[in-house]
């Protein structure tokens, strides 16, 4: 387990307009899937700690696919950010924050992207040094209005919306100045897996990256 703080959670939010969230049930869709998002211009890729193969996954990933930053999702305790950093993940997302799982992430060295949903969170974040947060879920949670009323008070905080964002809500959230990119689970579809359909994976990534532009 390394330690270094290799990547920032701005460098992870920098790399491309959307991280996709991804849930896999299937050890031998995890390589192939990587390579399909990686073809498309998405490199960081949040494997959420939702199925007994997850971390499985992040290793086949993060040996096979070296082009690719394996990220953990849904770290929700200390033990889940020692066994993504185990599994070979370089940065951690959580669906809310702890002072437990920021310091267990910094521990052993992941990058953390914080969930956030109020005023207070983002204080309980800021307090313990996290100024890149995810806003989670976002759009449930207030979206666009929300991110504009936070960007008063929380001028110096950067999100990366997530939840019930889709190809359409998309470019309105990236053009808000305090988002740098969102987070969604359309790149990987659960029909696409299950039919190893990896080249409309590498189309909706490939779509993903143009967002930016269209904003
Ligand atoms: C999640 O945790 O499932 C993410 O927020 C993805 O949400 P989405 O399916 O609405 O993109």
């Amino acid at each position: 387990m390394s330690t270094a703080p290799s990547l920032t959670a701005l460098q992870v939010m920098q790399d491309a307009p959307v991280i996709p969230v991804i849930v896999l049930n299937d050890v031998a869709h995890a390589v192939p899937m990587a390579r399909a998002l990686v073809a498309g211009g998405i490199r960081m890729l949040e494997v959420t700690l939702r199925t007994p193969q997850a971390l499985e996954c992040m290793r086949a990933i993060t040996q096979e696919v070296p082009e690719a930053v394996v990220g953990a999702g849904t770290v929700r305790s200390a033990a889940d950010a020692q066994a993504a950093a185990l599994a070979g993940a370089r940065f951690a997302v959580s669906p809310g924050y702890t002072r437990t799982v920021g310091q267990a992430c910094r521990d052993v060295g992941l990058a953390l992207l914080p969930g956030v949903a109020t005023g207070s969170e983002i204080m309980q974040a800021q307090e313990d040094g996290f100024t890149e947060l995810k806003f989670f879920p976002a759009m449930q949670a207030g979206g666009v209005a929300m991110l504009k009323a936070w960007s008063g008070p929380f001028f110096d905080v950067r999100f990366c919306p997530t939840g019930g964002v889709t190809p359409e809500n998309a470019s309105t959230l990236l053009a808000l100045p305090n988002v740098v990119c969102v987070g969604g689970s359309w790149l990987v579809p659960p029909d696409a897996l299950a039919l190893g359909d990896w080249g409309r994976v590498t189309a909706l990534a490939q779509a993903a990256v143009g967002l930016r532009n269209t904003a």
